[in-house]
């Protein structure tokens, strides 16, 4: 019988037919699936085999519900990794992006600045988590983010001093990488130096070319930043420091996104990400009927970006969804909220989502056995993912952000219109374009 996971797509006249819980499509005519399907299966065996091998044929529907089984204990043992550790050393910010909701929570909770204390205290509870989880073909990460986390450079310093004492002692994995997300301004000598010495990489915020980075991408007086940030960048690739940007996709560079990959090439950076705009302000920005055609066209500009670039993976959204695609994966997260990270909020506070601060505890009183990732809200929020939804798009759909579901639609389980739409188009593309390869090696 056919696998009720079974999905099909059709274009001039040949159908992909993949499982929806991990796409590996097989190719075929329209009139051997017919054929296939009317009974009429003589010489068709190459293809029984290859849906028998990809459980799209199956003997019972206990076949499916062992295949969905399998992919949910993966996921729940991904989603249970804490990976990431934010340190969010500022709440405050020197510029005042017009899409960006930290300045709002920093107006609302004050300039708040991450302590020595709480920055050592999130050190070890994270220390503690990785006891359980530890696994050493992983990438762990500890990422100083804000608002601008270089206005608390003393606290940043000082972690990394630590950091590396632990990681020396073997107390934290070896396989650690440290960045810091910022928004360039401030990099200087000392912290030149110091990304050196403890092997830091940078990623910086920057969204695309002067005319389209200005509009939005503003100091407290209103500036423009590009020029600024542009040679910050050049310093840090020039210092050799491992160096990444961070993109968003606003009304006013939307169009011009197909080339960013090319743009960023020429800075030198080792990879850059796109960020598809979140929150309530971005409804400032398109209105809420501008919604989907904001998200269909950054979803499209993506794609098409990625198409055009020289060197494959550069840009990391279209990245990661090959990657699972490519290993024939269920694709875990868009966000890591849902159990992957540990934030630890500027005045002490734990939460799941640097942008939310969901008042887990302070960091110096949860205790030792706090884990995040049994936290009621990550647990909750773990209802949203796409695995426990329909759609057929859901091997490559992270899910989006809670977040941004709850300030856009008033709850945070609601569906994430510009995950749902990215992943379809996504996986499209994903489908087509290994129909292509197959054929030009054929040919
Ligand atoms: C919050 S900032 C913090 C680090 C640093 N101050 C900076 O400006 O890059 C990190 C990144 O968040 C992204 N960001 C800000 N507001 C966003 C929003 N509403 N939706 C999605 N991403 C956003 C920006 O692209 C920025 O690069």
């Amino acid at each position: 019988m056919l696998s009720q996971y079974l999905r099909i797509r059709e274009r001039d006249g040949i159908v992909a037919l993949f499982h929806e819980l991990h796409p590996d499509p097989i190719f075929c005519s329209l009139d051997k699936w017919r054929n296939l399907l009317a009974g009429i299966t003589d010489g068709d065996e190459v293809l029984i085999n290859d849906l028998k091998q990809r459980r799209l044929l199956v003997d019972s529907p206990e076949n499916d519900r062992q295949e969905f089984e399998m992919v949910a204990i993966n996921l729940e043992r991904k989603l249970n990794q804490p990976v990431i550790l934010y340190l969010m050393t500022a709440q405050g910010c020197n510029l005042n992006c017009k899409y960006c909701p930290v300045p709002a929570i920093a107006k609302k909770y004050g300039e708040t600045i991450l302590s020595m204390e709480d920055a050592f205290a999130g050190i070890d509870l994270w220390e503690e988590h990785l006891k359980d989880v530890y696994d050493s073909s992983l990438q762990y990460f500890v990422i100083f983010y804000g608002g601008e986390p270089l206005l608390n450079k003393e606290v940043i310093k000082n972690s990394l001093g630590y950091l590396k004492m632990k990681k020396d002692a073997g107390f934290l994995p070896a396989n650690l990488n440290v960045m810091i997300a910022t928004n360039g301004i401030l990099v200087d000598d000392e912290i030149i130096a110091l990304c050196k010495e403890y092997e830091v990489m940078v990623s910086v915020g920057l969204d695309g070319p002067k005319s389209s980075n200005d509009v939005l991408k503003v100091d407290g007086s209103g500036n423009g930043t590009f020029d600024r940030i542009v040679a910050i960048i050049r310093l840090l690739v020039q210092s050799n420091i491992r160096t990444f940007a961070s993109v968003s996709i606003t009304p006013f560079n939307i169009d011009q996104i197909t080339e960013y990959s090319k743009f960023f090439m020429e800075l030198g950076i080792e990879k850059f990400g796109f960020n598809f705009l979140k929150g309530r302000l971005l409804l400032e920005l398109v209105g809420r009927d501008g919604l989907d055609d904001y998200y269909e066209q950054a979803s499209r500009g993506v794609i098409e970006n990625a198409r055009r670039q020289s060197k494959p993976g550069f840009e990391y959204q279209m990245e990661k969804k090959q990657a699972a695609f490519d290993s024939k994966d269920f694709f875990p997260v868009d966000c890591t909220c849902y159990g992957n990270q540990l934030v630890v909020q500027p005045d002490g506070q734990i939460s799941n989502c640097p942008f939310s601060k969901t008042w887990l505890g302070h960091v110096r009183e949860v205790g030792k056995d706090f884990r995040i990732f049994n936290q009621p809200i990550v647990k909750k929020w773990r209802e949203r993912l796409p695995i426990h939804h329909s759609g057929e798009a859901k091997a490559v759909c992270g899910g989006g952000c809670a977040w941004s579901s709850n300030e856009l639609k008033g709850d945070p389980l609601a569906v994430d219109d510009s995950s749902r739409i990215f992943s379809e188009e996504v996986l499209n593309e994903l489908i087509w374009s290994r129909y292509k390869k197959l054929k030009s090696e054929k040919a």
